[in-house]
């Protein structure tokens, strides 16, 4: 089966280069004539699980929410994909509870690193949901970021402790984090991409200027992997894969 990436299923501005990224991911991990498998750990309200099902894949979606769940199930429901998400009510702590032991194509954790308590635990039961040479798609905010946020809304004292905290096991888990356990549960990096080197900088109003929307997509994704500029950025995108047996 060939996975369709449909512009159509594409999640808008600020998430199109991640959706580039997952399309593609996913087309690496199909083969043959079954639909790809997609394990979305705290996928929410589906921002990617309903495009990732329009785009052909079986996707289950594990959240702590129930009103998430809700809605998630709303939107596939509207857009004809209700019976390819599979909604599972856990803590993506007792993932193997939730939904059994390994075997999935590609493994979402987007956004939900950071909100679990046992970074180690909840890291170790995504990892071993991918299957061997499957994909596992990270995405975690950047505390680089956080200090220059704070240091550009004015917050200088709040900057210089965020600066601080960058070195303590209490700090956000960042992309260097992510490569570390990576590296533990035997993910080898394919790609890094910095999310959102701009759109967090540039002002709304300056994109009414005819032009200007299309002008900071380009520049998003021509500075997503150029450093200084993708060390940056607000939130970090890694690609990671499993080697196959
Ligand atoms: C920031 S949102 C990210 C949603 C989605 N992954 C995205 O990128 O749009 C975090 C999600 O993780 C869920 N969540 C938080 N802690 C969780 C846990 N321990 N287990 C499962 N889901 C959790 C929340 O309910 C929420 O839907």
């Amino acid at each position: 089966m060939q996975a369709q990436t449909s512009r159509d299923s594409a999640p808008p501005g600020r998430q199109a280069l991640i959706w580039q990224l997952l399309s593609a991911a996913l087309s690496a991990v199909t083969s043959g004539a079954a639909a790809p498998t997609v394990l979305d750990c705290g996928g929410g309200s589906g921002s990617f699980a309903v495009p990732l099902a329009q785009a052909g894949a079986q996707v289950t979606v594990v959240d702590i929410s129930v009103d998430a769940l809700a809605t998630l199930q709303r939107r596939a429901d509207e857009a004809g994909v209700g019976g390819r998400v599979h909604a599972v009510q856990g803590d993506v702590e007792a993932l193997t509870d939730a939904v059994g032991s390994g075997g999935f194509d590609l493994v979402l954790a987007h956004g939900i690193l950071g909100a679990v308590d046992d970074l180690p635990a909840a890291f170790a039961a995504v990892a071993a949901s991918v299957r061997p040479g499957g994909r596992l798609s990270v995405l975690v905010a950047n505390p680089v970021a956080g200090v220059l946020a704070r240091a550009l809304a004015a917050d200088v004292s709040a900057a210089l402790a965020e600066l601080r905290a960058l070195d303590t096991a209490f700090a956000q888990p960042g992309p260097d984090a992510v490569r570390a356990l990576c590296r533990a549960h035997g993910l080898l990096i394919d790609q890094v991409h910095g999310i959102g080197v701009f759109t967090e900088l540039v002002p709304g109003r300056a994109l009414e200027q005819p032009g200007a929307r299309e002008a900071l997509d380009a520049l998003e994704f021509e500075s997503a992997t150029r450093s200084p500029f993708c060390d940056i950025a607000a939130r970090v995108h890694l690609l990671a894969r499993r080697p196959a047996g």
